[in-house]
């Protein structure tokens, strides 16, 4: 059986002001009635899965049981961290979990936060990464590329592996846009969708390796766990002493063990406002409106609406989202940006 470990700390500050810091993007119903996080579980129903481990952030405990209520799956293991320290301490929680309770096993890692449209193509590469995971690889779900997109992790695919997966030769967490370009141009490279298959032995062995004090940390802070009915907390000192790094700079970038499996599947991001937009229901004007929204000659505009109408006129290209207490006005091609004008609005946001 697989475990599935749903990694939900992250505060999804590209997509201001919908997504706040106290209440970040994967726990919104951006496309469904169900959230983000809900959708990422209830997409593993198909697979032969045990208990699911949903790791976040101690801020957001309540939102993280009353979803998981929802979905009638309080039997869930809900990790609290005290502090976010990235992905690749809270991948190390979850396997140290799984091992305490079951000696090993496979784990199947995943972001809270992504769109996937078709699950049964999702299952049969979960298939396929299940038998490299099973051969102690770290297997890596790669995506065919659109674009040069900097805000993802690309991937050179090595020798063919069993099972239509491949080596990895090569894989580059974030690359400038240059790099992008040229990755995207030899046709040779995939992104890295961000979710990962492989057990939990062999994880905490590369991190070991690779990141000793991490996995130290980690170690004392899950030994000194705490555990009630809802929430398992780790100890907070221990886990703060631990660096803070995602999976792909500490573990993937650096290990020789990695593996591909391809993943095609109408997999999405929803990282910013433009990917968004992109996947939207849109008019033949381009447009996509939520809410009450009056336009004239108005193209390839993204508008959430909040409580009162919003109307435009001669606008293309632009992002509009608007809610209770605030309200963005961007240009669609530089909403990568508005992390940056999150740090003036510290404490507003
Ligand atoms: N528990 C926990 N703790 N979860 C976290 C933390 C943390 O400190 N930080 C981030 N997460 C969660 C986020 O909520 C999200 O579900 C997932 O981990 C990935 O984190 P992101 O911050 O969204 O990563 P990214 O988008 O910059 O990059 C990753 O995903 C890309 C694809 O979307 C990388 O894996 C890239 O290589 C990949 O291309
Ligand atoms: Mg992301």
């Amino acid at each position: 059986k697989i475990t599935p470990v749903v990694m939900a700390g992250g505060s999804g500050t590209r997509l201001w002001p919908l997504s706040r810091s106290q209440y970040p993007k994967q726990f919104l119903r951006l496309n469904s009635k169900y959230s983000l996080l809900q959708e990422t579980l209830l997409r593993t129903d198909g697979l032969d899965t045990d208990t699911a481990v949903i790791i976040g952030n101690e801020n957001h405990r309540f939102l993280i049981a009353e979803q998981l209520r929802e979905l009638g799956r309080s039997d869930s293991r809900i990790i609290l961290e005290p502090a976010g320290r990235n992905t690749a301490p809270a991948i190390a929680l979850a396997a140290l979990d799984v091992q305490a309770r079951q000696g090993d096993g496979l784990l199947l890692v995943m972001a809270a936060d992504h769109v996937i449209e078709d699950v049964a193509a999702f299952e049969a590469s979960v298939a396929r990464a299940l038998t490299l995971a099973q051969s102690g690889k770290l297997t890596t779900f790669g995506i065919v590329p659109t674009h040069p997109e900097t805000g993802y992790g690309y991937i050179k695919a090595g020798n063919a592996l069993a099972d239509a997966g491949f080596e990895v030769a090569q894989f580059v967490e974030k690359p400038d846009v240059d790099t992008a370009t040229a990755y995207l141009a030899s046709g040779d490279y995939c992104w890295n969708s961000g979710m990962f298959m492989f057990s939990a032995s062999q994880y905490l062995q590369a991190l070991q390796q690779f990141a000793p004090d991490m996995y130290q940390a980690c170690a004392e802070a899950y030994a000194g766990n705490q555990s009630d009915l809802d929430f398992i907390r780790v100890d907070k000192a221990a886990f703060e002493r631990s660096p803070s790094d995602s999976v792909d700079y500490a573990i993937m970038e650096r290990t020789t063990e990695a593996a591909m499996v391809t993943l095609d599947a109408g997999w999405s991001d929803v990282g910013s406002w433009s990917a968004i937009w992109d996947i939207d229901n849109k008019d033949d004007q381009g447009n996509a409106f939520h809410g009450d929204v009056v336009t004239f000659n108005t193209h390839n505009t993204l508008i959430h609406g909040a409580n009162r109408l919003i109307a435009t006129v001669g606008l293309q290209d632009m992002v509009i989202v608007d809610t209770k207490d605030a309200l963005l006005v961007a240009a669609k091609d530089q909403v990568q940006d508005i992390k940056k004008i999150l740090t003036p609005l510290e404490g507003r946001e």
